[in-house]
């Protein structure tokens, strides 16, 4: 029997992990701003290896249980599900952990550092399909980007000729980096920007234009920051139906951009910011147009002397965003998917598919060539295994 309420655990309690612990008690989450408690689950345990974050936690509350070990959690806080917020590498053994003991797992992103270990997530999931496991995509929960994905998958602009992401929102000055131990190295994130910041991003490109076919790609590593990892990543993808796609990110932008656009043969959608879309429809597909256009009227056109303007129209569509409603929708997505069958916003074994561009770029970038999705996860693991060794070698 399906116990009334869920018994929850959280693995890790840094930034990520603490945050969720708040959600549960309906504590407040940032200065001033509180949400409602999630609905069909209790937290009881949490689990970090460092013990001045139980400590935190439990002066903070008390009644949890608290494990220095997560696999001491997992056998011995009697936990219905559990969140996994540790460094990315540990995400998929974590989650094969729990899933062998029966319980149901929502991962936070990225899936894990290259694909060939999701994959053994992922297979593992499919041995126990009668648990939950989901992948904290929170954006996904951002309405702006569900309204987007209608618009494509209900075909309003046609098929996709191109798409354009430039996410350089994500500014770190020099001291994030000396955060934690961890951040920006090849051995503790297997990855900069790409791993760290942009999954999200990545993630909603995928889930919204689909997966493209092949990948060519510059990174700087370092570029801007003492680090080892990409800072700065500009990558050109192609699809299956010959469109093409551009992805640029960095962590070293000030004045951060974030526009995400997308041309259809029957319009295009502009996402500037990410509070509005600005729809421009096509009254026939583009191609038509161009046959209609007789050449005595092209002159008039080209110079501007005629509008284009009977040819499409535009439409606004406007949205609010609540800090840290998308992770609250996620979380109360994952329990009412176990309590009652709802279906999952994000798919644990979804996560694979932005692991895989991203793996793509970082091996065009090193191997300087284009390369073909699905990656050869054997010839990544050994690449980045390289880039392990070398900062080993090399560490002071
Ligand atoms: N979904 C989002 O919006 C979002 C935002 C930020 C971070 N994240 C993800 O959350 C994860 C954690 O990031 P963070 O910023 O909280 O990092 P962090 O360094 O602040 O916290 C990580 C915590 O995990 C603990 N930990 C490490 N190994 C452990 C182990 N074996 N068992 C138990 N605890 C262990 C560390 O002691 C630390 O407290 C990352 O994968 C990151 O990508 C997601």
């Amino acid at each position: 029997m399906r116990p009334e309420v869920l018994k929850i655990g959280v693995v890790g309690l840094g930034q990520q992990g603490s945050f969720y612990t708040k959600l549960f008690q309906g504590a407040e989450i940032r200065a001033g701003v509180t949400l409602p408690k999630l609905l069909g689950g209790e937290l009881v345990a949490v689990s970090d290896m460092d013990p001045q974050k139980l400590e935190e936690i439990s002066g903070a509350f008390p009644h949890l249980a608290c494990f220095n070990d997560y696999k001491d959690m997992l056998d011995n806080a009697d936990v219905d599900a559990v969140l996994i917020a540790t460094p990315h590498y540990f995400h998929p053994s974590m989650a094969i952990e729990a899933m062998q003991r029966d319980i149901h797992v929502l991962v936070d992103k990225p899936a894990g550092v290259f694909t060939n270990d999701v994959q053994k997530m992922n297979d593992f999931s499919c041995a126990k399909p009668e648990l939950q496991f989901s992948m904290m995509f929170n954006q996904r929960c951002n309405l702006l980007y569900r309204k987007m994905k209608d618009i494509i998958d209900s075909g309003v602009i046609g098929a996709v000729r191109y798409t354009d992401w430039t996410i350089t929102t994500w500014w770190r000055p020099q001291s994030y980096y000396d955060l934690s131990a961890w951040r920006a190295t090849w051995a503790g994130e297997g990855g900069g920007v790409l791993i760290n910041q942009a999954p999200h991003q990545i993630d909603l490109w995928q889930w919204i234009c689909g997966m493209p076919s092949t990948v060519y790609a510059k990174a700087g590593y370092g570029s801007q920051r003492d680090i080892a990892v990409e800072d700065d990543v500009v990558a050109l993808v192609t699809y299956d139906n010959g469109a093409t796609g551009v992805f640029r990110t960095c962590t070293h932008d000030m004045l951060g951009t974030d526009r995400f656009e997308i041309l259809g043969d029957k319009g295009k959608i502009v996402v500037e910011g990410s509070s509005k879309i600005v729809l421009k429809k096509l009254v026939e597909s583009e191609n038509v147009i161009s046959q209609g256009i007789a050449k005595d009227e092209v002159s008039a056109i080209l110079q501007g002397v005629a509008s284009i303007d009977q040819y499409f129209s535009e439409e606004t569509f406007e949205f609010e965003s609540e800090w840290g409603k998308q992770h609250f929708d996620v979380i109360q997505n994952f329990l009412d998917a176990i309590n009652h069958g709802s279906e999952l916003v994000a798919e644990g074994a979804e996560g694979i598919n932005a692991l895989s561009i991203t793996n793509a770029i970082h091996l065009s970038s090193w191997l300087d060539r284009e390369v073909s999705l699905p990656i050869d996860g054997d010839l990544f693991e050994a690449e980045l295994n390289k880039r392990i060794q070398q900062e080993i070698a090399t560490a002071p």
